[in-house]
């Protein structure tokens, strides 16, 4: 890394908003359909770049995503915007090209636990089925996005170490995945914890191929977003009013929220193409729906503005 100084920062960064996926999935209360398809068309409508629109999941592991081929079949596509969605298997895959995808997420953990919790599979078990569904993916020319989770922590294992990442990414590299999302599945990780990650993988991977996707349980997402953009980073995940967690990892809270990692970028002088405004007002829309406060510093700023 060369130096540590405001020089260094990108002058872009591409943000791709989870909350359709990640934000609801961890939700309780029902959204009806034609409501998230008309809080999707919002976003599309943000500036932003990329939206991670649903997951091809079991449905009665995630049922608030049960509607995911209803949903993509019917939300208004804007051409500037990359739709993904997440696989995790063949039969995902087949449901997620039928509803229209540009891009495919494969998933699967660093931690064994967390990954048997999760997918119901051993890493070992799992790279296969990945194998063939990136194999696939790319033979009809869509996008894949390999999430790699827990790459800090695990809440069933605890620390994860740089060198176990690096294994799973690999394999996932190999079998094809054009970029990395790593995971803080739990929000634990601090920005040590992220210096100590990309100064293993930038040795092994672009830059241009990571994507750092932060919970916030500790509050420590913003902190970690600036100590990997000073390593070149400039993609990141972030769901809209903090929203979001995974169900089959105990502690899982939101994601960083889009508009706090909105404040800084734009604060520090970094382009997104995102409007401040019309990301507030979509999570304005979804905070309604879901009639509850939702965890987000910006969302409460604005309201008692
Ligand atoms: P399994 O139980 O091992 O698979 O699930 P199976 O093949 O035995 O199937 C079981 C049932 O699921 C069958 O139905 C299948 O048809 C059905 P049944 O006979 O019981 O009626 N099924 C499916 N249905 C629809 N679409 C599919 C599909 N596959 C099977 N694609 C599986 C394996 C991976 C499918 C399951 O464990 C699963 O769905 N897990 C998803 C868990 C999940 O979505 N977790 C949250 C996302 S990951 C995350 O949040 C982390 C991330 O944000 C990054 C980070 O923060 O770290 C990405
Ligand atoms: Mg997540």
């Amino acid at each position: 890394m060369e130096g540590y100084g405001m020089r260094n920062l990108p002058r872009e960064v591409i943000i791709k908003e989870v909350g359709p996926r990640d934000g609801l999935q961890n939700e309780k209360e029902w959204i009806p359909t034609d409501q998230k398809i008309a809080w999707i068309n919002m976003l599309s409508n943000t500036g932003v770049r990329e939206i991670e629109y649903s997951s091809f999941v079991n449905p009665k592991m995630i049922p608030a995503l049960k509607d995911a081929r209803e949903v993509g079949r019917k939300i208004k596509r804007n051409p500037n915007v990359v739709y993904s969605a997440l696989v995790p298997n063949m039969k995902g895959l087949e449901f997620a090209l039928e509803a229209g995808i540009d891009g495919a997420s494969v998933f699967m953990s660093a931690s064994e636990m967390h990954n048997q919790k999760n997918i119901n599979k051993s890493i070992a078990e799992t790279y296969p089925v990945l194998e063939e569904v990136i194999k696939e993916a790319k033979a009809v020319g869509k996008r894949v996005t390999g999430y790699v989770s827990t790459v800090f922590d695990c809440p069933y294992q605890g620390k994860i170490t740089p060198e176990q990442v690096l294994e799973v990414c690999q394999r996932l590299v190999d079998a094809g995945a054009d970029d990395l999302s790593l995971g803080d599945t739990i929000g634990t990780a601090v920005p040590t914890d992220v210096e100590k990650l990309l100064e293993v993988l930038l040795k092994h991977f672009p830059k241009e191929k990571l994507i750092l996707h932060f919970h916030d349980t500790r509050g420590m997402a913003i902190a970690n977003i600036m100590t990997s953009l000073h390593y070149g980073v400039t993609r990141f995940d972030g769901s809209v009013g903090g929203l979001g967690g995974c169900p089959y990892a105990k502690g899982a809270t939101g994601n960083v929220d889009t508009n706090d990692v909105l404040y800084l970028l734009h604060g520090v002088g970094i382009q997104t193409g995102i409007s401040e405004r019309k990301m507030q007002q979509a999570g304005l829309y979804i905070q309604n729906l879901l009639g509850k406060q939702l965890p987000s510093r910006s969302l409460a700023y604005i309201s008692n503005a």
